[in-house]
């Protein structure tokens, strides 16, 4: 069966490590939204691989395709691929043809959409283009990868694009669009990258058969129509995505996957935060500081109401934990288990005040005892028991089995049940 890891909190939950973890029993590994806001660290023995856009399967040899759904920076995308290239030899990585470009005016653009708000409203962004990036293709702009072939093509596009933008950049003193500089750099682009495009129509003979293993970025309560809008990304992060995204038409299983407490870059609501040294300590052990942009991380418990919410909207059918060993040596482990007692169907997670106002107070939380050093990582059965206490809470509250539990950012550090 064909799988998906999803993000369920607000990303960084481990996805990268995950995907490479099950990818041994793939062919195919595929990545369907987002660009390269998406910062995936994964530890393989000495080695650490920092990806962005190219999926995790790639360090496991495995076919790599990047669907319609993503938006490309090709700069960024051509830096990673050299740099993968140095340490997997011969990466397989291929690109829909069919997806759209995230190009300098998008990053300038990005920066001034963050300008224009007041503090309290700026979303906290990547500042890689990607709202602008996703907005011109929605627009019916987007400068696409198929359109690379021909110079004309690309000169014709961004003719109608510099009209459009152009004063919106030049009164924000930001650089207009350069049409010979970028027709140029994209066409050298596209000479350097072209055998790894593949046409959609290609795709599904191409891969015929394939056991295909998607990777989700960012995570669901940062998804455009279903997080804490408009503090979220402006991609569908969800798994009902993949078949829009991909160009794989095909059935697959979600494994939904969050950390044992739970973290946020950027800006919006967040109702388990912590705000003492807990939190502080969380940041630390679990060097919570972005892969994208060196950002710390806010902290917080794990949230089990958004949790479900998570869960229901991806229809998640078995879960993966990260990271409960960050939380080892702490003297007590809470978890959220309601927003003042609302039911969690009560909540409406499009409408960020209404998040932004909940103030949890204890009969909020499940207090769970320390679980001391876990000495043992064999098996779920020689976890501590106040570990194995903790994880089976969850799965009651969730009423889903938590198949695969993360103990440590190295590959081997993994345990499934
Ligand atoms: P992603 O965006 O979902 O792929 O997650 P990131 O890679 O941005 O962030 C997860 C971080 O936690 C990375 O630095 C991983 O190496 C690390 N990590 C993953 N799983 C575990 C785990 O179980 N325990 C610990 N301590 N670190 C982990
Ligand atoms: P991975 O795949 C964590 C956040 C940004 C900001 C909001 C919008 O590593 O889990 P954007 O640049 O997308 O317009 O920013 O979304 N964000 C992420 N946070 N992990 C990510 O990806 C993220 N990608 C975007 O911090 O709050
Ligand atoms: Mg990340």
């Amino acid at each position: 069966m064909n799988k998906a890891v999803i993000g369920l909190q607000w990303g960084d939950e481990g996805k990268g490590k995950i995907v490479d973890y099950l990818s041994e029993d793939y062919d195919l590994v595929v990545r369907y939204q987002g660009g390269n806001n998406a910062g995936h660290t994964v530890i393989v023995d000495d080695n650490t691989y920092k990806l962005n856009l190219i999926p995790s399967g790639v360090i496991r040899g495995k076919i790599c395709f990047l669907g319609q759904g993503v938006v490309l920076d090709p700069n960024h995308f051509y830096n990673e691929y050299n740099q993968i290239s140095k340490k997997i030899k011969n990466p397989k990585v291929f690109l829909s043809s069919n997806i759209s470009l995230i190009l300098d005016y998008h990053k300038h653009l990005d920066r001034i959409n963050e300008r224009i708000l007041n503090t309290k409203n700026k979303i906290g962004t990547t500042s890689k283009g990607i709202g602008p990036a996703y907005q011109d293709k929605v627009g019916r702009k987007s400068i696409k990868l198929h359109d690379l072939k021909s110079k004309e093509v690309i000169q014709e596009k961004l003719k109608s694009i510099k009209k459009f933008y152009d004063p919106i950049l030049e009164s924000f003193d930001e650089s207009k669009i350069n049409i010979d500089q970028t027709v140029h750099d994209l066409f050298i682009f596209y000479e350097l990258v072209k055998e790894l495009i593949i046409d959609n129509s290609l795709v599904k003979k191409e891969f015929k058969d394939k056991k295909i293993l998607f990777e989700g970025a960012q995570g669901a309560l940062l998804d455009l129509d279903h997080g804490s809008y408009p503090f979220v990304t402006s991609s569908n992060t969800v798994s009902s995505n993949i078949v829009i995204g991909s160009a794989f038409q095909v059935d697959y299983q979600t494994v939904g996957i969050f950390k044992a407490y739970a973290t946020r870059v950027g800006n919006g609501p967040f109702p388990s935060e912590l705000f003492d040294n807990v939190g502080e300590y969380i940041a630390e052990k679990g060097l919570e500081i972005g892969t994208v942009t060196k950002r710390k991380r806010r902290c917080g418990w794990l949230d089990l109401v958004s949790l479900k919410y998570s869960c229901e909207i991806n229809q998640v059918k078995e879960l993966c934990m990260t990271k409960a060993d960050v939380l080892n040596n702490l003297s007590e482990i809470k978890v959220c288990k309601s927003y003042n007692k609302m039911k969690y169907d009560e909540v409406n997670f499009n409408e960020s005040n209404i998040l932004e106002s909940l103030s949890l107070d204890d009969k909020d939380f499940e207090v769970f005892p320390s679980w001391g050093e876990i000495k043992n990582l064999s098996n779920f059965e020689t976890l501590p028991e106040n570990l194995k206490k903790f994880i089976l809470y969850i799965e009651n509250y969730l009423n889903i089995p938590i198949k695969i539990i993360s103990l440590g950012p190295e590959r081997s550090q993994t345990i499934i049940r």
